[in-house]
């Protein structure tokens, strides 16, 4: 090649590769994006983080999580498309349908908070429902930054009812229920994950905000290792609600254990790998991430979609400090299911002492406790 062809042909390469990096200026000056598509959600971040999660891991951010899943799991490859597009907005669209299944009890909340944002922001309801999970779980300490792809079609029906997973069902069915969507056992136990930033609004009589770990404000790995811990105390449940729970080492301390979390952490097909996470963040960090991508884009395709994870903000690092058991518990409570070595932890000292109700124990947010 001679030299003139080869200088011309890097001057081309390099003005391809500038192209690529050329950002586009978003309306408002604020902010720039790698595509244009990616412009509204970098304005819907700024409005979810100052309007209805205040930047905090509490029970807002929480309850977007948990639509995510409500969303996407309405989806079957058995039952075929007629049962549901899956993430699809169609739980925010048809709420009125949806939501008489009691498995979606509580997720109105999410709903009625996020729904009028499709009025200003111009927005799919399942892209609304998908990226304000993720930046809501970006507020969570120890959290990965979630993938975003933008473009799902809204929904045109309602996803079945059924679909949606129970606490109190056996765990061949929820394992079953789960693959039918494309997720495994072991999928599943990184999407629950979530759990350790989860707490039951419903389940227990008189009480909401009632949580899953001692610690519902982190993305950490306490959740995989309480619900090992052998206990015999449950917490008087709600009308109809008491098979939802199992007893747990840390009832008096306002804890309670899903009977589906403690069935996964004990099947054969997932006990290994859940024990596998404890003490383990960045496990559940890159597991979590992962299942989560999957999960944002169940019944779509992402040949159609465009990745605008950049507007997702970055969360705060994990808080530094291993797992370790809640004063008061301690390895003679484990309850394990699979004999791979055990992490050896530390106890926390002191008395057991009750679970914060507030993100850094504020006592001063509006909706906290929920
Ligand atoms: C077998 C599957 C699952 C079952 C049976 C299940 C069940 C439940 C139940 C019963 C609650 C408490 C609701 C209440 O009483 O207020 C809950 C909360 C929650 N779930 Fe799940 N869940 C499952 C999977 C998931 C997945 C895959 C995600 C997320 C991707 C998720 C995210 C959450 C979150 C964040 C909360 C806490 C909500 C809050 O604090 O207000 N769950 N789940």
């Amino acid at each position: 090649m001679n030299f003139k062809l080869s200088t011309s042909l890097l001057a081309l390469a390099l003005s391809v590769s500038a192209a690529n990096y050329k950002r586009v200026s978003c309306p408002g000056g604020t902010h720039t994006a790698s595509n244009a598509a990616c412009c509204v959600f970098f304005s819907l971040a700024d409005e979810l983080q100052a309007t209805k999660f205040d930047s905090e891991c509490g029970e807002d951010a929480h309850e977007a999580l948990r639509l995510t899943f409500h969303d996407a799991i309405g989806f079957s490859f058995m039952g075929g498309p007629s049962k549901g597009t899956g993430a699809d907005g169609s739980i925010m669209l048809f709420d009125s349908i949806e939501l008489q299944d009691h498995a979606n009890d509580g997720v109105e909340d999410a709903i009625n908070s996020l729904k009028p944002l499709l009025q200003n922001f111009s927005v799919t309801a399942g892209d609304l429902i998908q990226f304000a999970g993720a930046v809501a779980v970006s507020n969570c300490p120890g959290a990965p930054r979630l993938q975003f792809l933008a473009g799902r079609p809204n929904a045109t029906f309602p996803a079945a009812a059924g679909l949606v997973p129970v606490p109190e069902e056996n765990i061949d069915n929820i394992f079953a229920r789960m693959e039918d969507a494309g997720f495994s056992p072991t999928e599943l136990v990184s999407l629950l994950a979530s759990h350790s930033v989860g707490r039951s609004d419903l389940r227990i009589l008189n009480r909401t905000g009632v949580p899953f770990d001692t610690t519902p404000f982190t993305f950490d790995t306490q959740f995989f290792l309480e619900v090992l811990l052998k206990g015999n105390e449950t917490l008087p449940p709600a009308p109809g609600e008491a098979d939802a729970q199992v007893p747990n080492a840390l009832a008096a301390q306002g804890e309670m254990r899903l009977q589906s979390d403690f069935a996964v952490a004990h099947a054969p097909q997932s006990a290994c790998f859940w024990q596998s996470m404890v003490n383990n963040e960045a496990a559940i960090q890159q597991g979590f991430h992962d299942a989560m991508a999957k999960l944002a884009v169940v019944g779509q395709d992402t040949s159609k979609l465009i990745d605008c994870s950049e507007a997702v903000p970055i969360p705060p690092p994990a808080v530094n400090k291993p797992a370790t058991f809640p004063a008061g518990t301690g390895p003679q409570l484990l309850q394990l299911s699979c004999n791979a070595p055990f992490p050896s932890l530390a106890t926390d000292p002191g008395a057991p002492t009750t679970i914060p109700e507030c993100p850094n124990g504020d006592t001063n947010i509006g909706d906290c406790p929920s």
